[in-house]
């Protein structure tokens, strides 16, 4: 297959990003620019993201971070073989402004426009930065989202499990809130957690040991709360850690069993991490080892792509491009997008 080269668009939350990517399917590709600009600080005050205020700064940003990624690869509008553009799910402001960019751009310069999904930007990183073959099972955890994925291909996906109330990093941000830090929480609370006594406080993990592979959090954000006052904090932060790193891997390895039995052909799969949360020293170590332990290499991008970029959304434009999979200038940003149905449950 030829290499294509793609220009990607991210602005469904509150990173304002472009990147150029070179690559084909399944990679690894190669990234020429990868430009982020992170709004944080606009919204820090706030305590969280808000959405007029991300979709204005967007609009100020998007331009001039599109001209950087284009001259810091090399390339010429006209060099491109496609442009592809978050269309969500994510804030419709940003969503609109992202893709509308995208079509402008695509419409100018004679090119296709790929319209990608968020989630599946992410899912396919690991495809981006290793060349991971499909199947692999993916855990995708971030302030928005938290799922197990069985990943056949583009536009293929199992869902095992997903939260039945706050997504992972919404978790750590408002354990964060409660902590008196600031936002985005998982850093600072995994920083703290560093020097704590993860035995201090006794949380709950719920679900843990259930059927199925569906995460909840909002039983422990609200034990966390119940002790908070007063406590010492490296010891709530590593506390609070260590029962999602429970969470996580006991969900995991019920999806891995799962996949285990859908995919009886596939020879050592993946285990795939992605979305911010990844990025998280202490959920990486504990996935790896599961992932050892039942026969899955694990893949982590590197924290960088775990994050909000366009590297990935270009990445995701290879991968429709080189299956003719464009859409029409026409294409809607969409608020919400999931990438599969409910999980079926009681298999
Ligand atoms: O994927 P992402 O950049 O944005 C979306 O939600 O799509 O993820 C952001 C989330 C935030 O909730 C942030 O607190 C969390 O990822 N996060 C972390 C860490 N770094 C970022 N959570 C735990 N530990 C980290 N080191
Ligand atoms: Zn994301």
């Amino acid at each position: 297959m030829r290499a294509l080269t793609v220009l990607g668009i991210e602005t469904s939350c509150d990173e304002t990003a472009a990147a150029v990517v070179r690559g084909c399917a399944p990679g690894p590709g190669e990234i020429l620019s990868n430009i982020v600009f992170s709004q944080l600080d606009a919204h820090r005050p706030y305590g969280g993201v808000v959405p007029e205020i991300a979709a204005r700064a967007h609009v100020e940003r998007l331009d001039d971070i599109v001209a950087q990624a284009l001259s810091a690869a090399g390339v010429r509008l006209s060099d491109l073989d496609a442009v592809a553009a978050t269309s969500g799910p994510g804030l419709i402001g940003g969503v609109m402004v992202g893709l509308t960019t995208a079509k402008a751009l695509a419409l100018a310069a004679g090119k296709p426009l790929v319209a990608v999904n968020h989630l599946e930007a992410h899912a396919l990183t690991a495809r981006l930065t290793e060349g991971v073959e499909f199947p692999f099972l993916l855990l995708l955890i971030s302030g928005g989202h938290c799922q197990l994925l069985g990943v056949e291909g583009i536009g293929k996906f199992r869902l095992y499990g997903t939260t039945i109330d706050d997504a992972v990093g919404e978790a750590f941000d408002k354990v964060a809130k409660l902590l008196g830090l600031p936002y985005p929480g998982g850093p600072r609370i995994e920083a703290l957690a560093a020097r704590g006594n993860a035995k201090a406080y006794p949380l709950p993990r719920p679900l843990r040991g259930r059927e199925g592979a569906d995460f909840s959090f909002s039983g422990l954000k609200t034990a966390v709360r119940q002790v908070a006052d007063g406590a010492n904090q490296a010891d709530l932060a590593a506390s609070f850690q260590q029962a999602v790193v429970d969470i996580l891997t006991d969900r995991t390895a019920t999806a891995m069993e799962r996949f285990k039995v859908e995919f009886p052909d596939a020879q050592s799969p993946a285990l795939v991490l992605a979305g911010g949360v990844a990025a998280n020293g202490a959920i990486r170590g504990a996935l790896s080892q599961l992932g050892s332990a039942n026969g899955f290499s694990i893949k982590i991008p590197p924290p960088k792509l775990c994050t909000d970029n366009a590297a990935m959304v270009a990445w995701a434009g290879v991968e429709h491009g080189q299956l003719g999979l464009f859409d029409g200038i026409g294409v809607s940003p969409k608020a919400r997008w999931p990438l599969a149905g409910t999980p079926a449950r009681g298999e």
